[in-house]
Order: structure tokens, then C-alpha cells, then sequence
């Protein structure tokens, strides 16, 4: 048996398949186009690894995903590949409708047409596991509930609303053609081989760097927080015994405002890497904020837990530590991925 991870040269598709191989022998085939945003160096301890075989493509490409299919006979898709950031889909919402919704219906059809020619137990059992947000749920209010899987969907950014149309994609295949799928809502992920361009990998290098550290307005904007194997750990759970057809979503109980998040960040450093210019948060400074940017995010995770008894391992203390770590052990990761000497090997290697 197989899977096919799409976007597993990513922060989450990356952790994924590590995680993945860490706890099974179960074969990856890994499909990424490798944007800015995919990393083979995050899979580099796989070399070798037979279990792991990755593929530079597009999943706009029809043609390389039936051939996929064709060759590997898959047992699931595990759908990761996005275009992910915020700030990015404000100032360039293309690629995001072509990746994350043409690009999701393209691999929809793909699994449509593989999956109806499967029989039997090969058929009953196959999976589409699309990945996506807690963002499509759009803004809460102060005193409002978390999201519930009920909540309606409202998403507010070109990213969200990206994701929203593919997850209606998914839902309506599942509705429509019967395909077995199972949707997955996570709230924000933190942890190893995050891109510097988010909100806690930014703030801990560019404190490593001397450089600001830019609060978006008041900074009181809050976001629930799960560290990303916990993340992991929730699709393994939904991909094994999810209801077809339903979603779940996936977060740690870890509201957070920003600016906490922010200082939390500066102590740490302060206690593991101390600055001799003096504490980390006299870097704090408070910027533009984000256009539309959404006041707060929770999940209620609720559903998961009691149905598929999944618990996240980590708690916000032991994971942000965690992560802080690893990017103090891994200067020369983050030193790679901003001077785009990475993009160079790869051209070196792939074209
Ligand atoms: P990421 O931006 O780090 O990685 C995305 C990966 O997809 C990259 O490796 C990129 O090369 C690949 N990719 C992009 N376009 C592609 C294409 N057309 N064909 C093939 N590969 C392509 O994103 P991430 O943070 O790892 O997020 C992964 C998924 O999880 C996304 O679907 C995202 O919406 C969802 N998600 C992310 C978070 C979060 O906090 N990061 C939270 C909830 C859900
Ligand atoms: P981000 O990591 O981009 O995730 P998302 O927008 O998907 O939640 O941002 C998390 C929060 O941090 C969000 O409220 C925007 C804020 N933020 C800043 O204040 N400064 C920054 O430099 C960045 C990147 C984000």
C-alpha cells in the first residue's frame, strides 16, 4: 500500500510525511511543484529511503496525476499542496485560485476517474484527504464560540476564500460522485521547518538578526496555535477513521493575541540565546496592519477528540519551546532558505 501526499516538500506536508514514515513503512509518493515555499533539504534525513519517493510536479498537471495514480495505486490522498500565505494572497491572489482551487478540482478529477475504475477493497477503502483551514470560518468576535464544523463559511482574504472554494470542490465530489473524502479544518501550525514568512519563524530569526520585529496594528489579533505534529497526528487519526463525507476540525485550545505570542518569543531567546544588545523585545515594533486582517481565530476541536479520541501531545509551552530550539540548532536552514541558495540547487539538480 501507498500513499500520495501532495505539497509534502512544505512546512505541514514536510513534517507529514517525516512523521508518516516515522510511524509506518507505508510508502510516500511526495508530488510538489516546489515553490519558495518547498524545501527538499526538510526531507534531506529520507535520502536514500526507498519508503519516500519524491516527485517535482504541478498539481494542475492532469496528465503527471493519472500517471501517478497509474503507476503507484495509491490507498489515499493526502492533499497539502497551497499556496498558504496570507500577506502573499493579498498582494498576488492568481496563483492562489489556480493552485488551491483549480489545482484541487484538477487532483479531484484525477482521483474521480482513478478511484472509479478501482473494485472491491481497493475501492471501498480509498481516501481523498483534503487539508485545509480554520481561516475559511472567517472572524470571530471576543465573546463568540470557537468555530464548530457548523459554523457557515465566510472567509475574508483571497488565501481563505481560496481554500473555502476548495473545500466546497471537495464537498461537492463527495455529494455529487460519491468520491470517499474527509476534510480536515486546522487552525495556525507552529514548529520545525516553518518558512520565515509567518508570523513565529519571522519574529525568531529576525530577532536572531537584530532586525524589527513587526506587529501587525495592536497586535491583539488572536490566533489558536498547534504545534504541527499534533497536526499530523489529527489526519493520521481522520484519515484512518474519519466519517466519509465529513470534516473535522483540528486545534490545540491555544488562543493566543499576538503580541504574546510575540513576547513569549522574545523571553525564550532571552533566556537560551541572550542578546548582549539587551532584551529581544526592545526589537518590537508596531507596523501597518494587514488589509481585512481577521481579529480572531479558535477552534472547537471537540468533534475529533470525542469521535476519533485524538489529543494533541503538546502543550503551547512545550511546543514553542520546542520550535525556538530548532531554530537556534538550524542556522544554516534558515540561512539557506533566505538567500535562495536552495532555489539554486534545485535548479542545479531538476532542470
Ligand atoms: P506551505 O506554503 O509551507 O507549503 C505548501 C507546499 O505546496 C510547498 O511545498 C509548495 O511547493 C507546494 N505547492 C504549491 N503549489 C503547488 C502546486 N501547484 N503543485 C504542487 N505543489 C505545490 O504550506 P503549509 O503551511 O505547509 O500548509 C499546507 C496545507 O495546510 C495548505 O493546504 C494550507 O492551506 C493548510 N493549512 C496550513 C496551516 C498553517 O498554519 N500553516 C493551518 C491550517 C491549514
Ligand atoms: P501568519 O503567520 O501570516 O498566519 P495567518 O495570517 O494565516 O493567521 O500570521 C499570524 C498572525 O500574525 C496574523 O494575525 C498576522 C500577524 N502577523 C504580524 O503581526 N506580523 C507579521 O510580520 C506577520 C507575518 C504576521
Amino acid at each position: 500500500m501507498t500513499i500520495l501526499v501532495t505539497g509534502g516538500a512544505g512546512f505541514i506536508g514536510s513534517n507529514f510525511v517525516l512523521d508518516w514514515l516515522r510511524q509506518s513503512d507505508e510508502p510516500v509518493v511526495n508530488l510538489d511543484v516546489l515553490t519558495y515555499a518547498g524545501n527538499l533539504e526538510n526531507l534531506a534525513s529520507l535520502d536514500g529511503d526507498a519508503r519516500h519517493s519524491f516527485v517535482k510536479g504541478d498539481i494542475c498537471d492532469r496528465a503527471l496525476i493519472d500517471s501517478l495514480l497509474a503507476t503507484h495505486q495509491p490507498r489515499a490522498i493526502v492533499h497539502f499542496a497551497a499556496e498558504s500565505h496570507v500577506d502573499r494572497s493579498i498582494h498576488g491572489p492568481g496563483a492562489f485560485m489556480k493552485t488551491n482551487v483549480d489545482g484541487t478540482f484538477t487532483l479531484l478529477e484525477a482521483a474521480r476517474a482513478y478511484w472509479s475504475a478501482l473494485e472491491g477493497d481497493a475501492k471501498a477503502a480509498f481516501r481523498f484527504h483534503h487539508v485545509s483551514t480554520d481561516e475559511v470560518y472567517g472572524s470571530l468576535k471576543p465573546t463568540d464560540p470557537p468555530f464548530a464544523e457548523t459554523n457557515p463559511y465566510e472567509p475574508n482574504s483571497p488565501y481563505s476564500a481560496s481554500k473555502a472554494a476548495s473545500d466546497h470542490l471537495v464537498r461537492a465530489w463527495h455529494h455529487t460522485y460519491g468520491l470517499p473524502v474527509v476534510t480536515t479544518n486546522c487552525s495556525n501550525n507552529y514548529g520545525p521547518y516553518h518558512f520565515p514568512e509567518k508570523l513565529i519563524p519571522l519574529m525568531i530569526v529576525n530577532a536572531l538578526a537584530g532586525k524589527p520585529l513587526p506587529v501587525y496594528g495592536d497586535g491583539q489579533q488572536i490566533r489558536d496555535w498547534l504545534y504541527v505534529t499534533d497536526h499530523c497526528s489529527g489526519i493520521r487519526a481522520v484519515l484512518a477513521g474519519g466519517k466519509l463525507g465529513e470534516t473535522y476540525n483540528i486545534g490545540g485550545w491555544n488562543e493566543k493575541a499576538n503580541i504574546d505570542i510575540v513576547k513569549t518569543v522574545c523571553a525564550l531567546l532571552d533566556e537560551l540565546k541572550p542578546s548582549a544588545e539587551g532584551p529581544y523585545a526592545r526589537l518590537i515594533t508596531y507596523v501597518k496592519d494587514r488589509p481585512g486582517h481577521d481579529r480572531r481565530y479558535a477552534i472547537d476541536a471537540r468533534k475529533i477528540e470525542r469521535d476519533l479520541g485524538w489529543r494533541p501531545a503538546e502543550t503551547f509551552d512545550t511546543g514553542i519551546r520546542k520550535t525556538v530550539q530548532w531554530y537556534l540548532d538550524h542556522p544554516e536552514w534558515v540561512a539557506r532558505v533566505q538567500s535562495g541558495a536552495y532555489k539554486d540547487w534545485v535548479s542545479k539538480q531538476y532542470n
